[in-house]
């Protein structure tokens, strides 16, 4: 996608360095992060530098491709199972990061070059998926929907293009008029700071609405559908995706609003039966207790927004109830979230 004029992939690796849009600092500041080695990757993984189930799984594949060309002949093998289990161990939720370290390391069996490929593989593929998605997902929109959207499953969550804001993409491209209602995403505000700005960019109008909004915009007619992404989705069709989807899924359900999730089928866990057996992942405190943004000087800053030595609990996701989604975008096809529908994904 188009950033000041120039072409821009959210993650890219070139020799052996892994190159990534810094998306802490977005939207204030926009710049290039460099991974040297597959351990300044993780690094990355782990403090969000990059982030999104897509671009995590890029990520991740790109960075047991770096530990291929790092390892030695002589320890080979060690280094690629200690690599492995470094990057596996930086976020448990997004199932395309484990579907990459598994993809990459057994490439890596057979040689350098066969990881490095797979791992290039993985985000091409991450790229056309998210395509694919958009195409499919724009024949859902009507011309002046108005749809809401949680986190940022956009470009910056994949390799390029996006799940959930794809489609809307595509509509706008098609010469639909939409127009999207972006949740802030408390705590970490992925909706306001990075949505926001990709929309900005792309000149579609939008508003970002507080966490809370949601289910009185729709009890009042505002809104057409949702469109969410997804980190991991369960063979019973379970999904889960950014804390507060699930708030979301309720409400639409009891305003008979259409809620439909975006995803690629590296994100279906096929090992997982239900919701219950996701990881979700716990962040820290801070998260929640301060925010950060810049100052009328246009410095970055944080500053506390509770009570001092209040406490705080940061679940990163939860579970939305395959009862409650009323269909899932991906790449082949829109499904239903049952177990049969998502079996047919299987090769
Ligand atoms: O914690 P993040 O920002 O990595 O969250 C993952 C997500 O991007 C969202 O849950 C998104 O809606 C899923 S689509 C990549």
């Amino acid at each position: 996608m188009q950033v000041n004029g120039k072409n821009y992939e959210t993650i890219w690796m070139k020799d052996q360095m892994v190159r990534m849009i810094e998306q802490n600092l977005l939207p204030y500041e926009f710049k290039i992060f460099t991974a040297r080695n597959y351990k300044e990757t993780c690094f990355a993984i782990k403090s969000m530098i990059v982030r999104g189930a897509g671009a995590i799984g890029a990520a991740a594949g790109f960075a047991m491709a770096q530990a291929a060309m790092e390892a030695d002949a002589r320890n080979y093998m060690t280094y690629l199972k200690i690599a492995r289990k470094d990057i596996e161990s930086t976020r448990p939720t997004a199932r395309n990061l484990f579907a990459a370290t598994e993809k990459v390391y057994n490439a890596a069996l057979e040689g350098k070059d066969a990881a490095l490929n797979a791992a290039h593989e993985i985000a091409e593929k991450d790229k056309m998926d998210s395509l694919n998605i958009g195409k499919l997902g724009n024949g859902l929109i009507k011309d002046g929907y108005r749809i809401e959207t949680h986190c940022n499953a956009g470009w910056l969550a994949f390799v390029d293009h996006g799940t959930a804001l794809s489609p809307i993409y595509m509509a706008r491209d098609s010469g639909k008029k939409i127009f999207v209602y972006v949740d802030e995403t408390r705590p970490r505000g992925q909706g306001a700071k990075l949505t926001a700005w990709e929309l900005l960019n792309e000149e579609i109008p939008h508003a970002i609405i507080p966490d809370n909004a949601g289910a009185h915009l729709m009890s009042k007619g505002l809104i057409d559908m949702v469109i969410v992404g997804a980190d991991r989705i369960a063979l019973n069709g379970d999904v889960a995706n950014k804390i507060g989807t699930l708030e979301k899924a309720i409400a639409a359900k009891y305003y008979n609003i259409p809620f439909y999730v975006a995803a690629p089928i590296s994100t279906f866990d096929f090992n997982c039966l239900t919701g219950k057996e996701i990881i979700i992942e716990e962040r820290v405190e801070e998260e929640v207790l301060y925010q950060k943004g810049i100052d009328a000087n246009g410095h970055m800053t944080e500053i506390l927004v509770a009570a001092p030595n209040a406490k705080a609990i940061n679940p990163a996701f939860d579970v939305t109830p395959a009862g409650l989604i009323t269909g899932i975008i991906t790449e082949k096809a829109i499904i239903k979230a049952t177990n049969q529908e998502i079996m047919g994904l299987k090769d």
